[in-house]
């Protein structure tokens, strides 16, 4: 071939290219900002920093930067906007039960601590996006300031005294007989002597948390192998009422419930690579009506994908 006619070829396809990318413009998904019906209600600094970093996606007040506006960018930005409306939209927070705004504030709270939300991607193009360490202690404080103090009586306080002390003792043996999850998994009845990773307390629900590993989960912290966790690391969450006692000492309430989460990459494929499980009260209750119980796990842990969808980072592992 002539080099000229070579050169020809090259503009030939470029231009074909640009006429491309200009058509594929017209195929642009809809993308409306439906009616605000019941916003957030919080104090200005609170909403100026859910707006800021988070309104784009989790409100029907959506605004797209010029760079979010062309094919592909656009594909991308509203598959993003739906699935975060679809699961927290802030447009309509106010008609959720007070309980469950709670809820997710203080889910919001540990989503940004993570490092999970802004997205990591959408917050490197959009810098406004990060959310500030003065910014996070804004938001602490509005989530403890919807939770009021509230103090146990002396009843409640041995009532639950005696239950702990009874779980400590005996909690196994009662366990033997619990059924298994709607998913098929079975209760773990060992987990009570595996070793703590973590505790953590959530002020919305009074509770207060421990979270246990088995052996894998504990060697695999101290050889920092975490990332991903290896086949056959369970680590469970345990959750009791946190109950005030006359004197302000935080104590140990009632047992709440338990759930688990195995790694199994094969077996869980589709749940992330982790087998969901969760047993409620101390007759140990499976959890879920069917299997699908697990999508509501999901949907909590997913963000998470730069820690394999774990929440506890433990002491003295690295991410
Ligand atoms: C670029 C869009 C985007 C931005 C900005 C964004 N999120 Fe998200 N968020 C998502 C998507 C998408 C999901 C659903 C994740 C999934 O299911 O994999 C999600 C899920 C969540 C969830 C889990 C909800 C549930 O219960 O399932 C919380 C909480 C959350 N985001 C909080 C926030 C907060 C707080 C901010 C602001 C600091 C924020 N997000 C900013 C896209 C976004
Ligand atoms: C509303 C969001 C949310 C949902 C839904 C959720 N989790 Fe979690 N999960 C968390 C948070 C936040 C933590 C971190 C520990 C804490 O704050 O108590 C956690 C921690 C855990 C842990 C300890 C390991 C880790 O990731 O830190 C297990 C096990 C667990 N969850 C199991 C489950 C199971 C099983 C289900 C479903 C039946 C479930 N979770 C549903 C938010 C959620």
């Amino acid at each position: 071939m002539e080099p000229g006619s070579r050169i020809k070829l090259f503009w030939r396809a470029v231009l074909l290219l640009a006429i491309a990318i200009c058509c594929a413009q017209f195929i642009r998904p809809a993308l409306p900002n439906p009616p605000v019906t019941a916003d957030l209600q919080a104090p200005d600094d609170v909403k100026f920093v859910l707006k800021t970093s988070c309104y784009n996606c989790h409100s029907n007040e959506t605004k797209l930067s010029w760079f979010d506006r062309p094919v592909p960018a656009i594909w991308l930005v509203s598959r993003d906007v739906k699935s975060a409306r679809a699961r927290l939209n802030f447009s309509d927070f106010a008609k959720l039960p007070p309980g469950q705004q709670k809820g997710f504030v203080f889910e919001a709270i540990s989503q940004i601590e993570l490092g999970a939300m802004p997205p990591t991607q959408y917050e490197r193009l959009h810098h406004e996006s990060a959310v500030t360490p003065e910014q996070l202690a804004t938001l602490k404080k509005y989530a403890l300031s919807l939770v009021p103090d509230k103090t146990a009586t002396a009843e409640e306080v041995k009532a639950a005294d005696d239950e702990y002390a009874h779980w400590i003792a005996s909690g196994n043996a009662a366990a033997t007989k619990v059924s298994p999850a709607p998913n098929g998994m079975a209760f773990l009845p060992d987990y009570e002597n595996w070793r703590a990773i973590s505790s953590t307390q959530r002020g919305d629900n009074y509770t207060l948390r421990q979270i246990l590993g088995n052996d894998i989960a504990i060697k695999a912290v101290a050889e920092n192998h975490i990332n991903p966790w290896p086949d056959g690391a369970a680590l469970a969450k345990v959750a009791w009422l946190e109950q005030t006692d006359e004197k302000g000492m935080a104590k140990i309430g009632k047992f709440v419930q338990v759930e688990f989460m195995v790694r199994d990459r094969q077996k869980y494929a589709t749940t992330l690579g982790w087998g969901f499980a969760r047993w409620r009260g101390t007759d140990l209750k499976p959890y879920g009506k069917d299997a699908n119980f697990a999508g509501e796990c999901v949907g909590c842990h997913r963000p998470l994908v730069n820690s394999n969808y774990v929440f506890t980072q433990p002491l003295g592992a690295q991410r």
